[in-house]
């Protein structure tokens, strides 16, 4: 793979030395007062989207339901309910600091795409901001495996997004003593497979890395990945890939993999990175087919070598690069080990 001795490897090696503990290379991760306002206010709700039935049965009539649609159940603090009827108070601390944690699991026939990797990161996430104890996480489970059928979702794919924050208390940075009570919501949609863009492959750019340094919690503050993402949006690309002193972290919403000479190359766990799940799943299906795997910062500027390049997350899937910028990854189509990967994820069992 790349030039050990570009200025961005030597930097690494020297911040790896001075800080045995920290560097990215051997970073261990450490194990309502107010009226509320309810959904009922928003604009969106003079002209409710129903999109157009493809997804998902219910009363034996197939249909789809979108992020932003409002006919749906949801759950909200310990009940299920219509999306329409949930109230969450402006001083929320999700609302306020973005003081909260999130998930997303992918379905498949009813059947909850690697749901105790996605327990454990959720686990993990609350334990990190200090809310693990507060949050009865077997309820809201046991919830999520209902959202579905509630939803008409229990055929073909769909997608579940969890969020807990801290729940509403006065505007104080400290944390609220005594404790409020956590707002748990967690909502089942309709997910289209990316099929025509894993065939294709998609464009990419870069973008400064401008995150916090525990990008290993699965928080709601993403305002950085907001901005790269947009700015993605408008190079008409698909992701941008953020970029730390040099070296390749992560994508806003996905991992990402370079392919040298065979070698399935990607960022290490750090507190640069989240531990993604379809990242996990992919590093086993190499092992699976004997792909050799190195889990080691790849600088930006070493991407050009890549054979190939890919994406990995929940609703991306194994995603092929074939544009970085304005450069051609490999011969402009997705490359064999890609496609392999690809290939071997959507044979995956869901469960
Ligand atoms: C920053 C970031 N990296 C990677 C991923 C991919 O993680 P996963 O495979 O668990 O979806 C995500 C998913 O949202 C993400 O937000």
């Amino acid at each position: 793979m790349g030039d050990r001795s570009r200025p961005e490897y030597q930097r690494l090696n020297t911040f790896a030395q001075e800080n045995p503990r920290t560097s990215p290379l051997s970073f261990v991760l450490p194990s309502a007062h107010f009226p509320a306002v309810s959904l009922r206010s928003y604009p969106y709700l003079g002209r409710p989207r129903i999109d157009v039935p493809d997804s998902g049965t219910r009363d034996g009539a197939r249909y789809a339901c979108s992020d932003t649609c409002i006919l749906m159940t949801v759950y909200f603090n310990g009940a299920f309910m219509q999306k329409a009827d949930v109230s969450i108070s402006p001083d929320d601390r999700g609302f306020v600091f973005g003081d909260g944690v999130y998930e997303v699991v992918r379905a498949e026939d009813g059947a909850l795409f690697r749901l105790d990797a996605h327990r454990r990161r959720l686990a993990r996430s609350l334990e990190a901001i200090r809310l693990r104890e507060h949050v009865d996480t077997e309820a809201l489970w046991n919830s999520v495996h209902e959202l579905l059928p509630r939803n008409g979702l229990d055929a073909g794919s769909a997608k579940v997004y969890l969020q807990i924050t801290r729940g509403a208390a006065p505007r104080r940075h400290a944390f609220p003593d005594p404790p409020p009570e956590p707002t748990v919501y967690a909502r089942a949609n309709a997910h289209e497979p990316p099929v025509q863009k894993w065939n294709e492959g998609v464009k990419v750019i870069f973008h400064p890395d401008q995150r916090w340094a525990r990008c290993d919690i699965k928080s709601l503050n993403y305002l950085p990945n907001v901005l790269a993402n947009q700015a993605a949006q408008e190079a008409g690309a698909y992701e941008a890939l953020q970029v730390r002193d040099g070296f390749v972290t992560e994508g806003t919403h996905s991992s990402v993999a370079a392919v040298f000479d065979g070698t399935v190359t990607t960022h290490p766990l750090t507190n640069h990175t989240l531990p993604s799940i379809t990242r996990e799943v992919t590093l086993g299906l190499c092992e699976d087919l004997d792909r050799p795997v190195d889990e080691v910062p790849v600088a930006a500027a070493d991407l050009p070598e890549a054979d190939e390049l890919f994406l990995m997350g929940t609703t991306t899937g194994i995603m092929p690069i074939v544009q970085v910028e304005d450069w051609t990854v490999g011969d402009g189509t997705p490359g064999p080990v890609t496609q392999d990967l690809l290939a071997a994820f959507r044979a995956l069992d869901p469960a």
